[in-house]
């Protein structure tokens, strides 16, 4: 079986990071949220992967390769003529010969992130025969997304984002369809934003008596937009990350203090009076010196921290942070330098700051 992965759009909402990276790239516990997206994927057993990315997008390759170091053989496949929705994106898998008729597939969009594992869908997908599988999750808003309409124990109909919306269920990025999936795109008609839905895709298998099963899923997460989304999505991975490798390699000083799940990468140094409070990742050849590392806190590569305390935030790689004071809930991107204003005259806050940026004072 093959995995389609999206990884294309704008994301317009997550700027200002969403300038200058695409957001399946923007690390989540230390990792691009992509890379969650794929080792769920090749822990489910399937290793050959297509990305779906926007048309000369040169971003995803380089940061991801042939995929050998997660254990996937990526496939990246562009999307022609731009952003024309989720069913599209499998007409355009199967007309670059990606995905092939005779063979089933499941379909992962690249912003969701889940905890837990696939392989009890997958499986469940292969051995009850059905045509289509659905992971579908509680929510508080379900008009923000695809919703299931649920009789009886089946799926008898699926709306887009309805107004009222037929149930707490939300439809997850999390697809798996045999091949008829590939006719029925092109039957589909866009919508009223243009796109070919993959909530229309749901409804023609519907429409056309095939079986269709659900299960639910927990630990479940999709930013709603909004840039302090991704501190919940960290927050919700660092709960869950795996420590066990915690100070390979890394020079830790004597009047360093370290509490509760911490992990720590090769090269990194960290001296004078430091404490760190986990749950807390910290990156490769970082430099932490005389600072309080608080719960949540992600910390990217070759980052500086001195004379700062630092929670529940997420610090991209290549930042300078010398703040000389308390930050939470911060996402700070990458190169940024964040310095204390009492060492420079005349004293006041000295800003530069980017398009859409959100600085609190
Ligand atoms: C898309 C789908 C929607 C699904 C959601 C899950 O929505 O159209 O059915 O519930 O992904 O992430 P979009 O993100 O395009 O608004």
């Amino acid at each position: 079986m093959r995995a389609l992965i999206t990884a294309g759009g704008r994301a317009t909402r997550l700027r200002p990071i969403t300038w200058t990276l695409n957001k399946h790239l923007i690390p989540l516990a230390n990792k691009p949220m992509l890379e969650h997206a794929i080792l769920k994927v090749v822990e489910a057993g399937i290793i050959d992967i297509g990305v779906n990315i926007n048309e000369g997008d040169k971003e995803i390759s380089d940061a991801l390769g042939d995929g050998a170091r997660l254990g996937a053989r990526l496939t990246y496949i562009e999307q022609k003529g731009g952003p024309k929705g989720l069913a599209h994106i499998i007409k355009n898998a199967r007309d670059v010969g990606f995905l092939k008729r005779g063979e089933r597939f499941l379909m992962y969009l690249g912003d969701n992130i889940i905890l837990g594992s696939l392989r009890h869908l997958v499986e469940r997908f292969q051995n009850e025969n059905r045509n289509c599988m659905l992971a579908l999750s509680r929510v508080s808003d379900p008009e923000r997304f695809g919703v299931p309409e649920i009789k009886d124990g089946r799926i008898v109909r699926v709306v887009e984002k309805p107004l009222e919306p037929m149930c707490d269920f939300a439809i997850t990025g999390i697809y798996l369809y045999d091949d008829r999936a590939l006719e029925a795109v092109d039957e589909l008609k866009p919508s009223s934003r243009g796109e070919l839905e993959i909530s229309d895709l749901h409804q023609w298998y519907l429409d056309h008596g095939l079986n269709v099963g659900y299960e639910e899923i927990t630990g479940w997460w999709k930013d709603t937009g909004k840039p302090e989304d991704l501190l919940e999505g960290n927050q919700l991975l660092l709960n869950e990350f795996r420590f066990e490798d915690s100070e390979n390699g890394a020079e830790i000083g004597e009047n360093v203090v370290i509490q509760g799940r911490v992990k720590i990468g090769h090269g990194t140094r960290i001296s004078e009076k430091v404490l760190i409070r986990g749950p807390v990742v910290i990156g490769e050849n970082c430099e932490i010196k005389n600072s309080y590392i608080g719960p949540y806190t992600s910390i990217g590569d070759h980052t500086v921290i001195t004379n700062t305390e630092i929670e529940h935030s997420i610090i991209f790689p290549h930042c300078r942070i010398n703040a000389g004071t308390r930050i939470v809930d911060g996402i700070i991107g990458q190169n940024a330098t964040v310095t204390s204003a009492h060492d420079t005259l005349p004293l006041g806050h000295k800003l530069v700051i980017g398009d859409n940026s959100v600085v609190e004072l």
